[in-house]
């Protein structure tokens, strides 16, 4: 049994909001949001912009390089933490955008991790079932929307962005997916999460005055538990795999931050100068961005066939993980 990933998409809206901008906005500059992110700039969605309509650009231009048409797709998984809606899905809402009559789909909900969330789920569905011979995987986010743009602890991280990846079942073929370690611990609810709006507090006068509609986050504490993680997630798949950490061509983290990026590279330990890191241009997309980091190594042919390519991430949930790839 072999998935290969076939086509690469993605896209990030034309609005660029730089820190300068930013400066304007609340009480910061771009020297602070540099030496602390390694943050220079963000891309906003319009206002009639929803996840799916950026997931619809990420995901045409994946098929397009794949050759592939929307009617070939059996199965489509959309992650995210900004929906166009509740329900329906935006799996759904992008199936009929579409026109992949042939595909069933759903959302799947891990934060920043949803992009390997996804991509173990699809391996799942695809190793059980030959049938599903193209599954679509999507990571997009209009971060935008959650975002309290009053608070500078937090205002300043995120961007909006869409990412694509289109496996194909590939039976004759060998795998490209050689490891995968995924991890949740629900004991974190504090340190970050969006707490109203679902069952538990639902939207009402009051939660919009408390502000909790937007991302509430513990910058401290995430930073420390996202390197612990991520460093352990990483040392299990190349052991599983039986790789060592100097035949890793790339790490291609969630792109959250900078620093956060070095100390995991500091502690596998491997040189920064096989990170791959575009945070600088896009913010935390959270499920997009591993998947927008691909599609640039891909379209700029920085990954090569036969690469070790090492993915990890870490966001809300808490939820973590890696996943290794030979390309
Ligand atoms: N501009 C200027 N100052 C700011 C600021 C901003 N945008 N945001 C916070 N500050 C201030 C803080 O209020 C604090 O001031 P104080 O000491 O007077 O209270 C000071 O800067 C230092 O804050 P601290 O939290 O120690 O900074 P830090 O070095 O930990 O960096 C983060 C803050 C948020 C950048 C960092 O903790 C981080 O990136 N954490 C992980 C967040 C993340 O990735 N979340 C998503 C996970 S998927």
């Amino acid at each position: 049994m072999g998935i290969k990933i076939r086509g690469t998409g993605s896209y990030t809206p034309d609005k660029v909001l730089t820190n300068e901008d930013l400066e304007k906005m609340v009480e910061t500059n771009d020297e602070w949001i540099r030496t602390r992110t390694g943050i220079c700039q963000r891309h906003i969605a319009a206002p009639e912009q929803a996840c799916s309509d950026l997931a619809e650009k990420a995901a045409r231009a994946a098929l397009e390089m794949a050759g592939v048409a929307p009617e070939e797709l059996n199965a489509i998984i959309v992650a995210t933490i900004s929906p166009d809606h509740i329900f329906p899905s935006t799996a759904c809402l992008l199936q009929h955008r579409l026109g992949a009559t042939k595909a069933f789909g759903f959302d799947l909900e891990a934060a920043c991790s949803g992009l390997l969330f996804s991509l173990e789920t699809a391996r799942g569905l695809m190793s059980v079932n030959r049938k599903y011979r193209y599954v679509l995987v999507i990571g997009s986010e209009k971060l935008s929307a959650l975002v309290n743009w009053e608070d500078r602890n937090t205002c300043v991280l995120f961007g909006d962005g869409a990412s694509a990846l289109l496996l194909e079942n590939c039976p004759d073929e060998e795998d490209c997916f050689l490891a995968s370690d995924l991890g949740v611990d629900g004991n974190s609810l504090d340190i970050l999460s969006l707490p109203a709006g679902g069952s538990r507090n639902p939207a009402s006068v009051q939660t919009v005055t408390d502000k909790m509609h937007y991302i509430h986050m513990a910058g401290r504490d995430v930073f420390k538990l996202a390197v612990n993680a991520m460093v352990s997630s990483c040392k299990k798949v190349l052991e599983e795999a039986n790789v060592s950490i100097d035949q890793v061509r790339w790490l291609v983290p969630h792109q959250a931050n900078a620093r956060i990026m070095s100390a995991v590279a500091q502690r596998l330990p491997l040189e920064e100068e096989r990170v791959f890191i575009n945070i600088g241009k896009y913010g935390n997309t959270s499920a997009a961005s591993i998947g927008i980091c691909i599609d640039e190594m891909v379209r700029s042919g920085q990954v090569q066939k036969g690469d070790y390519v090492l993915l990890t991430a870490f966001g809300g949930g808490l939820t973590w993980g890696a996943i290794l790839i030979k390309w």
